[in-house]
């Protein structure tokens, strides 16, 4: 497969507009769209037949589906990340479950949760809500360039203390883009008795994975960022011995039903993203497969990298393992230092230059974290070197 511009054929995506910011809230591909609108129409055509017969396993009537949609559709998401589909419940989206597993969690007074700097934002206010709603407290790791694997695990290591019940470990990095090293992580935290929940928001379709390899405890992870399937969709998985004891952020009538049973049913809603992650999945196949799609986004996103560093008089040291498919690179002193001169750059980027990429400010500089998706290529990557460049001289 040849990848690059022509690929945006595949996706609404307007022509008009440079994409760089696939990672933010991903993109559909026309052909998933259409799977979904076919599920959609399906659903119309007997409406409580589908919802309360054929999706999940709580159904109204005697006749039952040999296998509830829900869960063909899991057992195909299961397999594309090495896992059961029965350890795998599909929920809204990466915050949806993350708020699961910590509101399910018996946090007791005095106990401790860690957290890391480069932790999303969303995910750590809800383990804030969650721990300060039982006394108990979060510890902040601080992650700081240049970033190493052994720096990052010795971090998560240091940080623990004699009440650590658990760690949210990134998978990778919203702001910085930088893969961290779960599995190492894992082993470190397991041995001193702290359970690892992963926000992996952004790895399916970004990295190939395998999740209970891993040795985490709960992995949560959001489809509708690199894996072409429709907002809002999102998995959670959780290790065997611990299913009985995670709870939707949602309650519904499948409470106590077990795992897969209470997840799949939370009240009246759309399950036609669940529903067409099987046609995304067949794209990523049509496409090569998501190792010919990870050759070539990585290796765009690290020669982009460095080209923009380049072009910018920064440095790109981030190294190699632990880029993905998105690099977060330094702009020139010039372009500003604040919240607000990264959020005007931004605005004139899109509204000026035609131009989407994600632009934030940290340590007294601005970065633009730039997304390498099948659909890009290198003059994507010049467009905004040279934007830029324009805007800050
Ligand atoms: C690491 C990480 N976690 C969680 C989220 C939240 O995803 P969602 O809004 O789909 O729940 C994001 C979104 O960018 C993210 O980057």
């Amino acid at each position: 497969m040849r990848f690059g511009r022509h690929l945006r054929d595949e996706w609404l995506l307007d022509p008009d507009i440079i994409y760089l910011n696939h990672g933010t809230v991903g993109a559909t591909p026309r052909r998933v769209l259409a799977a979904q609108r076919a599920v959609q129409d399906e659903i119309e055509r007997q409406p409580s037949r589908f919802l309360l017969r054929e999706l999940t396993s709580i159904i109204v009537g005697a006749w039952r589906p040999e296998h509830p949609r829900m869960r063909e559709a899991a057992t195909q998401v299961g397999a594309f990340v090495g896992a059961r589909g029965d350890d795998l419940v599909f929920v809204d989206n990466a915050t949806t479950g993350a708020n699961g597993v910590l509101r399910s969690f018996p946090f007791e007074a005095g106990d401790e949760l860690i957290v890391s700097n480069l932790g999303y934002g969303g995910v750590t206010l809800a383990a804030r809500f969650a721990t300060r709603e039982r006394g108990a407290g979060l510890r902040t790791v601080t992650l700081s360039r240049p970033f190493s694997h052994a720096a990052i695990v010795a971090a998560f290591d240091e940080a623990v203390g004699p009440r650590t019940r658990m760690a949210i470990v990134d998978h990778i990095s919203s702001e910085t883009g930088i893969i961290l090293p779960v599995a190492e992580i894992a082993a470190r935290l397991k041995r001193r008795g702290v359970a690892v929940l992963v926000d992996g928001a952004h790895a399916p379709g970004q990295i190939p994975l395998d999740v209970p390899t891993l040795g985490v405890d709960w992995y949560v992870a959001n489809l509708h960022k690199w894996a072409f399937v429709p907002r809002s969709s999102a998995f959670l998985w959780v290790t065997p011995e611990r299913q009985a004891s995670v709870h939707p952020a949602v309650i519904s009538w499948g409470l106590d039903q077990g795992f897969t049973t209470e997840f799949d049913l939370v009240g009246t809603r759309d399950p036609s993203p669940f529903l067409a992650a099987p046609a995304a999945l067949a794209f990523i196949e049509e496409l090569g497969g998501l190792a010919a799609i990870h050759a070539y986004t990585h290796d765009l996103a690290w020669r982009g990298a460095h080209y923009l560093a380049q072009r910018w008089g920064t440095a790109f040291e981030t190294p190699r393992a632990l880029v993905g498919s998105m690099a977060t690179v330094m702009l020139p002193a010039s372009a500003g230092s604040t919240r607000e001169h990264a959020a005007s750059l931004r605005d004139a980027l899109l509204f000026e230059d035609h131009i989407e990429v994600q632009v934030h400010a940290s340590a007294d500089r601005l970065h633009a974290r730039v997304s390498a998706q099948v659909y890009n290529d290198m003059a994507d990557y010049a467009r905004v070197a040279e934007a830029v460049l324009a805007r800050s001289s």
